[in-house]
């Protein structure tokens, strides 16, 4: 099964957690593309349903494809999240950020009632840190965080644009990709960054997924924290 297969594959199943009238937190990413035009079909087969996007990209991209959207001051409550991850340890622990979308895939998932994780298996690991951690940062403090992240043993890396210039996210701030190492203890990690001045949001999202859908080649696999 090819990797766009995959995604497709779980994208397809998440759509059957979807029920009419509910409220729904769109991700971010390729996997969470797929979601989004899955839905987007059952909608035009009459699923009634209200979305928060993520980022500009799943809401530029819902709306195109008519979904309804609404915003947290209509909708405080979200029924559930479907969004990717760049990896998935033990305990649904999740690495994102992948895209550039952390910290409002964050604020989308926290205020969902659950969280389903979609993903092809190369996703899964025994431990989380093989993937540089995404960690939004305040522009103008970048080079005081920089300097901070490396204290606690990572190694930064400003994400750049294809043109060099540094990537901005969609709410103006900075991301540096951190080189863990596998991360022993990741709530412990979480609170060291969390405890930095000029960090906006990082990309570990501890006990947040209630369900992951895995695709391989024996077909969806689901996972509970
Ligand atoms: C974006 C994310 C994505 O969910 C993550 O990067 C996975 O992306 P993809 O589905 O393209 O592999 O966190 O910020």
């Amino acid at each position: 099964m090819t990797a766009t297969e995959a995604k497709l594959l779980v994208a397809k199943r998440a759509t059957e957690f979807i029920e009419d009238g509910m409220a729904v937190g769109l991700g971010t990413g390729s996997t969470a593309t797929q979601f989004i035009q899955q839905l987007a079909l059952r909608v035009e087969q009459g699923l009634r349903i209200r979305c928060v996007g993520s980022s500009k990209a799943s809401h530029d991209l819902a709306k195109s494809l008519s979904i309804e959207m609404t915003t947290f001051r209509e909708t405080p409550v979200l029924d559930v999240a479907v969004d990717g991850a760049d990896e998935i340890g033990p305990g649904l622990a999740l690495i994102k950020g992948g895209g550039g979308a952390l910290l409002r895939e964050k604020i989308v998932i926290s205020a969902a009632r659950s969280f389903i994780v979609i993903a092809d298996s190369s996703k899964i690991v025994d431990r989380l840190g093989r993937f540089p951690l995404p960690v939004e940062v305040i522009q103008m403090a970048t080079p005081l965080v920089e300097r901070k992240v490396r204290d606690l043993g990572l190694e930064p890396t400003l994400r750049r644009d294809k043109d060099g210039s540094p990537h901005v996210t969609d709410e103006g701030n900075y991301i540096l990709d951190c080189a863990c190492g596998q991360i022993a203890d990741p709530e412990q990690l979480a609170a060291s960054i969390r405890g930095i001045v000029g960090v906006v949001e990082h990309g570990l999202f501890l006990g947040m997924a209630t369900r992951a859908l895995i695709a391989s080649d024996e077909g969806v696999i689901e996972k509970m924290p």
